[in-house]
């Protein structure tokens, strides 16, 4: 049977999040939240107004919005809402044996997520990451396009992955760090800390 499925957010985040489910077959989407930009307008998928709608409407949903805070506010608020999230993986994404993905878990085209990988509660794995073996990935992790994540690397709550960067294996990232485009971690990571170049040196 069909899901009704809610994106929260109406950004490019949330456009993107369409992008794939337009390509599931049991899931009815059933629009947006929040305010439209520029681009929003141009995409045919309903606004439904603001996140409020979650009281009303029989949905599941995911997070379609990238900043930390807000993701964790609107999980928050969903909870309260008394909705569940859906997992969203599209049809061209390897996701291996063993691998776990939490409630709200969004996986991209073009991703592989493998084996026994364990992905907490809204992680967004996006085109083209390449998660390797048993790396353990935080709630709320974002991991960019084309960005690598070790075998056995451990990645802190609420972690940002910047485009094509590469965590080695074995490395552990801290909580809400964030990993600039094209980085290189080699090493520990300390929570809330931004790491940028190859390899990867503290920019704050
Ligand atoms: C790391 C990052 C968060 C820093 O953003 P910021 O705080 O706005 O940093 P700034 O642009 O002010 O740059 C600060 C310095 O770091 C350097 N820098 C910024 N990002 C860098 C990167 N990815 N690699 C190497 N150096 C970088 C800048 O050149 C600048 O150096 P300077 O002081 O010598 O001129 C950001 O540049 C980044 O890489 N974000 C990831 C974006 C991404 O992948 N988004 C996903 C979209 S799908």
């Amino acid at each position: 049977m069909s899901k009704n499925l809610v994106v929260l957010g109406a950004g490019g985040l949330a456009r993107q999040i369409v992008g794939v489910v337009d390509d599931i077959d049991d899931i009815t989407l059933l629009g947006l939240t929040g305010e439209p930009d520029e681009h929003s307008l141009r995409n045919d998928t309903p606004l439904l107004g603001g996140d409020e709608v979650l009281k009303t409407l029989d949905t599941a949903y995911v997070i379609g919005v990238a900043n930390l805070l807000v993701r964790r506010k609107l999980e928050e608020y969903a909870t309260a809402a008394g909705r569940e999230p859906a997992t969203v993986v599209h049809p061209t994404a390897r996701v291996e044996k063993r691998v776990s993905i939490g409630p709200g878990g969004v996986v991209m085209p073009a991703a592989q997520v493998q084996e026994a990988v364990e992905l907490d509660r809204h992680v967004l794995v996006d085109a083209n990451v390449l998660v390797c073996h048993e790396a353990v990935v935080g709630s709320h992790v974002t991991i960019s396009p084309r960005a690598v994540v070790g075998a056995r690397s451990t990645i802190g709550d609420g972690t940002t992955i910047g485009m094509g960067a590469v965590v080695l294996p074995d490395v552990t990232v801290g909580e809400e760090a964030v990993i600039g485009a094209g980085a290189v971690v080699t090493k520990h990571v300390p929570a809330q800390t931004t790491v940028v170049g190859v390899p990867a040196r503290v920019l704050r």
